[in-house]
């Protein structure tokens, strides 16, 4: 195993005297109610709260007391957290199973900063790449960049799965507000051809440009998926193979395979195998984010990125936003038990939020294996979900509030509206605030009964309370705001990594389904009756699929 800088053979948790004065004090607080903490201290909501890269964080509803939030840090300072940050931030191969950096922080580390990976400054050419691709998108918005019949670029489709198109399509979403209206953006991620036909079946070949990304080229889906692009293009352009130089380009660290697939070069920007998929919004996959809203409002975003990053490099840790929310976590998460929490964004355009982080939050901390690949000792990533809010309260937050599960919640939310009408803000902006008032304070019996309602119906209308969130609050959704928000939750990511000395960095958990499809497939495709050796379950399945795939169906045109 390769040398560094800090500890990788380190004790478990449970090992380590923080952990146990942790579990002591958990026994002495885990029953408190949040209606004693507040009533027992006036200016908890005003002491509880931390600031920090354009955000402010109330961290004051969850189940603490100050003694809590020493002993959570000496935890981190015992687990050498500064030192993994430093290491991450110096480029070294933090990544140990794949013997390589995360340096996604590179790739928003200003111009004239150095950041060296092998001895060279990887900062210049992270630069050059931001270079090209803001020349290519001007050249696209302006319209000087034509297809192959000389009819302007109109519609962008992004083809690409896991951190190559959850990225990309969160951020363009989320950025609507910052786009050009009249240009159309689309984004194929599933093998399912539904996907790629819903995407296009209203476009004009003409005037579409496909963008493949794929870190490493050769993923199933998307260069299925490509390929029906392609052939999709000619077919729509009266069989003119030369029309792909015009209509796709490539994002990839794997140039090579580019040219196999034949897209030129200069059309293909780069990114570096030190950069994970799940962190890779900030490299050439923001391409499409880019072309929506120009390079001008990517450079903001990245801006909002590197400022999350320094405030998580410098802050002490006690003021410190993903320090402090990623210890939380793991306080709901391994004392508490909580085995989910919820993401709820209160501004619409954040609606794919959830999704996205689902893949940096649980691809990243869904392990079983610390670094040495001992078993952990304790519970790992939390599941992750959520939705926008109001919708969100309209259908799951029943559960939240009397279901029987612990569900620690995010509410995040803006100050400013991005298209205020009459009193539509004010009235969401009180929504979310009663909504952590509700979870934490709930409602006693005392008080329903006070009410007059009925003694049958007042078990009914109890709220218990005592359910635990943080409220995240940000002036209003901008490039910035959104960058600082999405390296809030990776550097949460890494805290609680550090905590679970496990690798956040690596993806091992998504290689044995793809293997098997892959020997599934021969079996699917072969006309004779094939020798099926796997379970009674898969073979009966792969049987059934061949005996009905060979009855009529009902597909649908796709023009
Ligand atoms: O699902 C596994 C994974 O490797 C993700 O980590 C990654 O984001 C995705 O597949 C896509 O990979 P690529 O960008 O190489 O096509």
């Amino acid at each position: 195993m390769a040398v560094h800088t800090w500890r990788v053979n380190r004790p478990a948790p449970p090992q380590q005297t923080a952990w146990k004065a942790l579990q002591n004090h958990y026994k002495k607080v885990k029953d408190l109610h949040l209606r004693e903490l507040f009533a027992s201290d006036p200016v908890r909501g005003e002491r509880m709260t931390a600031e920090g890269a354009g955000l402010y964080l109330d961290y004051s509803k969850n189940r603490i007391t100050s003694q809590t939030l020493k002993l959570l840090i000496a935890l981190a300072e015992e687990s050498g957290l500064q030192v993994r940050m430093d290491a991450m931030f110096r480029g070294e191969k933090v990544n140990i199973t794949e013997k390589r950096p995360a340096l996604h922080v590179a790739l928003r580390a200003p111009k004239g900063t150095s950041i060296y990976v092998d001895g060279k400054n990887v900062v210049p050419q992270v630069h050059a790449v931001l270079d090209r691709m803001g020349h290519f998108c001007d050249r696209v918005r302006s319209g000087e960049w034509k297809g192959q019949t000389g009819k302007r670029i109109r519609n962008i489709v992004n083809i690409g799965i896991g951190g190559s198109y959850l990225g990309p399509r969160f951020a363009t979403e989320a950025l609507r507000a910052y786009a050009d209206p009249s240009l159309t953006f689309r984004f194929v991620a599933n093998i399912d051809s539904t996907d790629f036909v819903a995407a296009v079946r209203d476009l004009d070949p003409a005037e579409t440009l496909f963008i493949v990304s794929s870190k490493t080229f050769n993923t199933l889906e998307t260069m299925t998926n490509a390929r029906t692009a392609r052939e999709w293009l000619v077919a729509g352009l009266a069989g003119d193979e030369d029309s792909v130089s015009k209509h796709f380009v490539a994002v990839t660290a794997n140039i090579a395979r580019v040219t196999q697939f034949g897209i030129e070069t200069a059309n293909a920007f780069e990114f570096w195998d030190w950069v994970g998929g799940r962190y890779s919004l900030c490299s050439a996959v923001g391409l499409s984010t880019m072309l929506a809203v120009g390079p001008k409002n990517f450079g903001a975003m990245l801006d909002g990125f590197h400022q999350m990053d320094m405030h998580y490099l410098t802050t002490p840790f006690e003021r410190n936003l993903p320090v402090i929310m990623g210890l939380l976590s793991i306080w709901q998460n391994d004392l508490f038990g909580s085995e989910s929490f919820a993401i709820l964004p209160y501004e619409h355009y954040l609606e794919h939020f959830p999704t996205y982080l689902q893949q940096l939050i649980m691809e990243s901390n869904g392990k079983h294996v610390t670094l040495i690949g001992t078993e952990v000792t304790q519970p790992t990533s939390p599941v992750c979900w959520g939705d926008a809010g109001t919708n969100g309260q309209h259908s799951f937050f029943q559960l939240l509030h009397q279901g029987t599960r612990f569900i620690p919640c995010d509410f995040i939310a803006f100050a400013h509206s991005l298209h205020p009408i009459g009193k539509h803000h004010d009235m969401l902006m009180a929504n979310a605030i009663a909504q952590s008032a509700a979870l934490a304070f709930g409602k006693t019996a005392e008080q329903v009964k006070a009410e007059g309602t009925p003694d049958w119906l007042v078990p009914h209308r109890v709220f218990d309370g005592n359910r635990p969130s943080n409220t995240i609050l940000a002036r209003q959704l901008t490039p910035e705001t959104l960058g600082q928000l999405i390296a809030l939750y990776e550097h949460i990511v890494h805290t609680q990594g550090v905590i679970w000395n496990i690798n956040p960095f690596d993806q091992w958990g998504v290689e044995l389904g793809k293997d098997l499809a892959l020997s599934i497939m021969p079996q699917i495709e072969t006309a004779e009756e094939p020798r099926l050796e796997y379970d009674s379950s898969t073979s009966t399945l792969i049987r059934r699929y061949r005996a009905l795939r060979g009855q009529s169906d009902n597909a649908v045109s796709c023009s």
